[in-house]
């Protein structure tokens, strides 16, 4: 193997603050999130994605969005970390933290704002079913609020994110999504002066193949994405997360979303579970010999905390079992689980048992019409 150089390097997003607990039912104290953004801080990760800005109605778990966001620690984190002017300063290098913040509209900007965010995230689907179930809209109407939200962010100073969901299969009706239409939105996304576009395999349902052929299909389009503004967002409802991830790498993708301990899941789509772990997901870059510039010990306390914090009684219970005996023979907590034990052609592996993503209950009252397709 080549040894590997500063281009085979990945940035890891650590969305764990706000993908990871916006489906978590029982109410998770802000001094807790505020305390793991804390922690997150000091692992290394490239970004931590602080919360969402969204309807309280939408998204109860987030409703304490503007108290994350105004408590002291945030705010420090927040005027030392890295905005639109350090990027034209060419601070990039610095090690300086990405805090975006996800909004769906203008409103949710305005708070953001108000709020010292130096960076946002917009978030359209690529299906009409699961734009409609998740923000009210068509897929062309979630996109205009996405540019509009990027003309006033820019505006402002602001550095704008973007995120496609849906990119494999629709949550609602089931059906395959169109790469046409991932290319119409990633296309959108980026002539909107979008930095960045991360690719959301939702439910997971992606393989490796299909990673590969969606990738080659954006980036050899006749009006070709460059694979430089693609990161990867990977849920891990069928235990496919990592192999996916590490296909989207091998493609050319350098920047991946995870979120530690892999809690995760979105309300609105069924089947939606954790996202893949940051420790499983740093523990395979750096037993591969890629930087990921993560310290993993550090990391692997912050997913243990996390769990004792947000996890209740019985989901600990499994997890220490689990811990006792790894199903498959091999440790996940990330140290050392190298890509020796992914078979990427392979058949595809089972649902993923990890208690920490099967059993978080998706919010299906919240949903109202919205019924939980059936994956497992
Ligand atoms: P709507 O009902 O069509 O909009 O919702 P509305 O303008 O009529 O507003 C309804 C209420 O929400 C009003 O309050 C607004 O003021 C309020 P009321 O008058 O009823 O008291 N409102 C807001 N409040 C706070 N912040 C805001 C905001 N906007 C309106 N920004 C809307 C449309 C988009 C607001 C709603 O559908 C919504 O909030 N959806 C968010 C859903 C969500 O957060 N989903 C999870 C995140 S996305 C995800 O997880 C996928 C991702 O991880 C990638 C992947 O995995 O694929 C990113
Ligand atoms: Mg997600």
């Amino acid at each position: 193997m080549k040894p590997p150089s500063k281009s085979d390097a990945v940035r890891i997003v650590e969305v764990s603050p706000r993908d990871g607990l916006q489906n978590i039912p029982h109410k998770i104290p802000t001094s807790t999130k505020v305390e793991l953004i804390s922690r997150l801080s000091r692992t290394g990760v490239h970004s931590v994605e602080l919360t969402s800005i969204v309807a309280p109605r939408a998204v109860p778990q987030l409703a304490d969005c503007r108290e994350v966001l105004g408590s002291e620690t945030v705010r420090n984190l927040q005027r030392r970390g890295l905005g639109d002017d350090e990027v034209r300063r060419g601070r990039e290098d610095e090690g300086l933290l990405r805090l975006p913040v996800l909004v769906p509209n203008v409103k949710g900007l305005e708070i953001a704002l108000a709020h010292g965010a130096r960076e946002v995230a917009v978030f359209v689907s690529a299906t009409e079913g699961f734009s409609r179930a998740n923000i009210n809209c068509s897929v062309d109407e979630g996109l205009e609020r996405a540019v509009e939200v990027a003309r006033i962010a820019k505006e402002n100073g602001i550095a704008v994110r973007g995120y496609i969901s849906s990119i494999f299969t629709d949550p609602i009706t089931n059906s395959p999504t169109p790469f046409s239409s991932v290319h119409k939105c990633t296309a959108t996304l980026l002539d909107a002066g979008i930095y960045e576009v991360s690719l959301g395999d939702t439910t997971g349902t992606g393989t490796p193949s299909l990673v590969r052929s969606l990738l080659t299909y954006l980036t050899t389009h006749e009006a070709p994405v460059p694979v430089s503004k693609l990161a990867g967002h990977f849920h891990d409802s069928h235990g496919r997360g990592l192999k996916n991830v590490w296909e989207a790498y091998l493609c050319g993708v350098r920047v991946f979303d995870s979120s530690v301990a892999g809690l995760g899941g979105c309300p609105f789509a069924p089947g939606a579970k954790g996202n893949v772990a940051t420790e499983e997901v740093v523990g395979m870059f750096e037993g591969r010999g890629v930087k990921t510039g993560v310290d993993a010990r550090v990391l692997a306390e912050v997913a243990k905390w996390v769990r004792g914090e947000v996890l209740e009684e019985g989901e600990l219970e499994v997890e220490r079992e689990k811990e006792k005996e790894p199903e498959d023979g091999t440790s996940r907590s990330g140290l050392g689980h190298g890509l020796a034990n992914l078979n990427t052609n392979g058949p595809l592996s089972r649902p993923s048992r990890s208690p920490v993503r099967s059993r978080i209950s998706t919010n299906w009252t919240a949903c109202g019409f919205v019924r939980p397709v059936v994956y497992d």
